[in-house]
């Protein structure tokens, strides 16, 4: 079975990327990725390229080859799915924040709503792609739904979660370590469904690459990898508060245990804590699903990796208010970096808000400066806390844009986000216009402490 149209529900972070890099391979498969949210479309959709909702380095040149050609966004959602024989769902699947298992299992409202209107609409047979993140077994839901609420057509459902990092989405997806697949690999239809997504992802992906599985595997690996992925970042900020007490340095541990093949060196960077929409919401969901099972060793294991997590960033921020004096009521701090990691204007999660936060909470002033996080982002992120009101957050949040407004007159400044650029800073300029002493915080051991420190600098960095 060769794929002609796809549609993609959820033009976010996973599905437009994914889909751009989907239209661009396969030229003759046609592409429409749809959204009920008319703004982030338009913005796909604007004329000028470097003007589409999200930002990743290298995605403007592929959506510029693809859009008009295979690939379409649009907020006809009813039209897209009538036409495709493969669907999607790339939809957003947050925490739940009411009801049975608020603060920890997945919300799977958005999930539901499409799986209704896929019903709802189609009129043949169709494949249909969970590409969210999702608990394992719903696709036995989808199934349920589908069959029941539908127009007696046949649904196969697969399972590709997707792997891809933010700031590196269109490299992850160009060349993934692996794509999964899982299926109802026992079945004759299910099979060939499987067949016809592995397909599309050949035309650019080697085929020892792609690996098919049974739906349940492929839907828990992804929290599995989530998890262990983590765990690890989780695991070396432990260690960097011990290097704080004993004179070892995080960066050599990490380099030393690093180096046994067995362990590996990716992902042992120690920081002021890990972000983004994925970690914490897979892995709050991953302990859910245990204890739903009865297994709470299980959960409590997975847990830690928040619990400490969460320390980090406290840590750090309360470092800070100890160093300077155990008060900045009235102190003029500059947060340099809001998105939870370089290259990436994605706000969900940054550590910088709970930094920020905990900061606000000391009365501090402080000073915000990221080169791709708009204003509104960072007050829509603060407001979100509802530590305080959003006046307030106005009044005592400032977001300027240059680094040097954000540091000149401060007495504090601290890295949260490790930007390329603020290793480049003329730190000589920032350290003649701060206060003093001028406190500099590296929370992401991104500068050279000799360097800071012959300039001035009373220098803390995470681990050292
Ligand atoms: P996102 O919030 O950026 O995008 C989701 C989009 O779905 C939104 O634009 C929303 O308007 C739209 N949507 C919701 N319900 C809809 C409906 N009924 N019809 C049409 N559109 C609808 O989310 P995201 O970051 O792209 O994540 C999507 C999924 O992928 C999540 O399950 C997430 O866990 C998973 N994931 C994310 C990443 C990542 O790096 N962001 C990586 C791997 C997996
Ligand atoms: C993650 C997974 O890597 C990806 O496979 C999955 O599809 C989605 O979730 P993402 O959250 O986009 O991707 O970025 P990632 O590079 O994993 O970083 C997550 C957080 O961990 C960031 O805040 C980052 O700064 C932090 N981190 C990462 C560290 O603090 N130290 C590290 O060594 C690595």
């Amino acid at each position: 079975m060769k794929i002609k149209n796809i549609c993609c529900i959820g033009a976010g972070y996973v599905g437009g990327p994914t889909m751009a890099v989907i239209a661009q391979k396969c030229p003759e498969i046609n592409v429409t990725v749809v959204d009920i949210n008319d703004q982030r479309i338009a913005a796909w959709n604007d004329e000028d390229v470097e003007n589409i909702p999200i930002y990743e380095p290298g995605l403007s040149a592929v959506v510029q080859e693809a859009r008009g050609r295979n690939l379409f966004f649009s907020t006809d959602v009813d039209a897209a799915i009538d036409k495709a024989d493969m669907i999607f769902i790339s939809v957003n699947t947050p925490t739940k924040t009411y009801g049975i298992g608020k603060g920890m299992a997945a919300d799977l409202k958005f999930i539901e709503l499409c799986a209704r209107q896929i019903a709802r609409v189609s009129k043949d047979d169709k494949i249909v792609v969970e590409k969210s993140t999702l608990p394992v077994r719903t696709a036995e839901a989808l199934k349920n739904i589908l069959d029941n609420t539908g127009n007696g057509v046949n649904y196969q459902i697969l399972s590709n979660p997707e792997f891809l990092a933010e700031g590196t989405a269109v490299d992850d997806l160009m060349n993934p370590d692996r794509v999964l697949i899982g299926g109802d690999i026992e079945t004759p239809v299910g099979k060939e469904a499987v067949e016809a997504l592995v397909d599309v992802y050949a035309h650019w992906v080697p085929r020892e690459r792609l690996l098919t599985t049974n739906v349940w595997s492929s839907e828990l690996s992804k929290l599995t990898a989530n998890a262990f992925l983590a765990q690890r970042v989780s695991s070396i900020n432990a260690m960097s508060e011990l290097c704080e007490k004993t004179g070892a340095d995080v960066n050599e541990v990490s380099k030393a245990v690093g180096m046994d093949s067995r362990i590996g060196s990716k992902f042992l960077k120690s920081s002021v804590g890990f972000g983004g929409s994925c970690f914490q919401k897979d892995i709050l969901n991953l302990v859910y699903i245990s204890k739903s099972f009865g297994l709470h060793e299980v959960a409590d294991y997975w847990e830690q990796v928040i619990l400490m997590n969460d320390h980090q960033k406290r840590r750090f921020a309360a470092k800070i208010v100890q160093t300077l004096f155990n008060t900045v009521s009235g102190k003029k701090i500059a947060l340099l970096g809001w998105a939870f990691k370089k290259d990436t204007n994605d706000t969900r999660e940054s550590a910088a808000i709970y930094v920020a936060d905990y900061l606000l909470n000391e009365q501090a002033e402080i000073v915000v400066y990221d080169p791709k996080v708009s204003t509104e982002q960072i007050y829509t992120d603060l407001d979100y806390l509802n530590s305080r009101s959003s006046e307030e957050n106005r009044a005592r949040a400032k977001v300027v844009n240059t680094p040097y407004e954000a540091t000149k007159d401060s007495h504090a400044v601290a890295i949260l986000t490790e930007w390329d650029e603020f290793k480049d800073l003329d730190w000589q300029k920032v350290y003649d216009e701060m206060l003093k002493p001028a406190f500099l915080f590296d929370g992401r051991r991104l500068l050279q402490r000799e360097t800071k420190e012959a300039i001035g600098f009373e220098f803390y960095a995470i681990g050292s």
